[in-house]
């Protein structure tokens, strides 16, 4: 398995990153046959999984089920879990029930978003033996602050503020962080200002590593294309063709055939009764 000190040695050496959101069992097993460095179960499980709008809908409890889910796919794969929108924010006291309930799901470190008022609480958990990933740039917790899903940090003042924030977790403790939505120049400073790896997505290629949603990778959605996510597979035009495929069979007396189920002749003749 990966471990949490390897983020650094893979950015002293400048080895690229890679990390994929998992969200269940069957999905972890068999990213548990791939390389991927890390698996994320990200928060985008409140809208990919269960179909909510934004990410605010994701709970401690969802969390947890997730984590242990993907755990016992990838037992030997590194797991990080999302901390939850507000689940970090009324104290530190139910942050740490919060990262309780994640880790002992199965969670080798979790991941927050943003530096202010976060950072005192990253230095708790890592002093507690939490490793804490950070999350910067476009962080979807504060979409209704931010006004949407747009690109961040997109002038001098708000990439110079990027780099301190990301400077913070890193002092903080964080041992890695992912940016999201800034453009590849501001990307490249602040992976230059940092000891510990970014982790970017659509942040063009001059941070430590790269993470996506799976359910983008294999297109599920072929409605939702954004132009940082590469369609490594279409799964979900395969998906709707093969169960469609299989209502006609159904329908027309195909599905099953011969072969398909048990067949004891000898049973014709007994009689249904008893
Ligand atoms: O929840 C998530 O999927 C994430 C990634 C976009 C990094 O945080």
């Amino acid at each position: 398995m990966q471990k949490i000190p390897d983020f650094q040695a893979w950015k002293a050496r400048a080895q690229r990153i890679s990390m994929l959101t998992c969200y269940d069992f069957s999905t972890a097993r068999l990213l548990a046959r791939t390389s991927v460095d890390a698996l994320l179960v990200g928060d985008s499980c409140a809208m990919v999984v269960h179909g909510h709008p934004d990410t605010l809908h994701a709970t401690v409890d969802m969390m947890a089920l997730h984590t242990a889910a993907v755990r016992r796919g990838a037992p030997d794969k590194l797991v990080i879990a999302d901390l939850p929108f507000l689940s970090y924010r009324a104290g530190i006291d139910r942050a740490v029930d919060a990262v309780d309930a994640l880790m002992k799901s199965g969670a080798n470190a979790v991941k927050l978003e943003g530096a202010d008022g976060n950072t005192e609480l990253v230095a708790h958990l890592v002093a507690s033996g939490v490793p804490v990933m950070g999350h910067l740039g476009l962080t979807p917790q504060s979409v209704q602050v931010l006004g949407g899903y747009r690109t961040q940090a997109r002038d001098a003042t708000r990439a110079a503020r990027l780099v301190a924030d990301a400077r913070a977790l890193e002092a903080a403790g964080c041992f890695a962080v992912v940016l999201e939505c800034v453009p590849a120049e501001v990307a490249e400073r602040v992976t230059g200002a940092l000891s510990v790896p970014t982790i970017g997505i659509g942040c063009g290629p001059e941070v430590s590593g790269q993470v996506l949603v799976i359910n983008d990778l294999l297109t599920m959605d072929p409605d939702f294309r954004p132009r940082f996510v590469r369609a490594y597979a279409g799964l979900g035009p395969l998906l709707v063709d093969a169960a469609q495929r299989y209502c006609e069979d159904v329908v027309a007396g195909r599905f099953p055939a011969i072969g398909e189920f048990v067949s004891e002749p000898a049973l014709a003749e007994a009689g249904t009764g008893p």
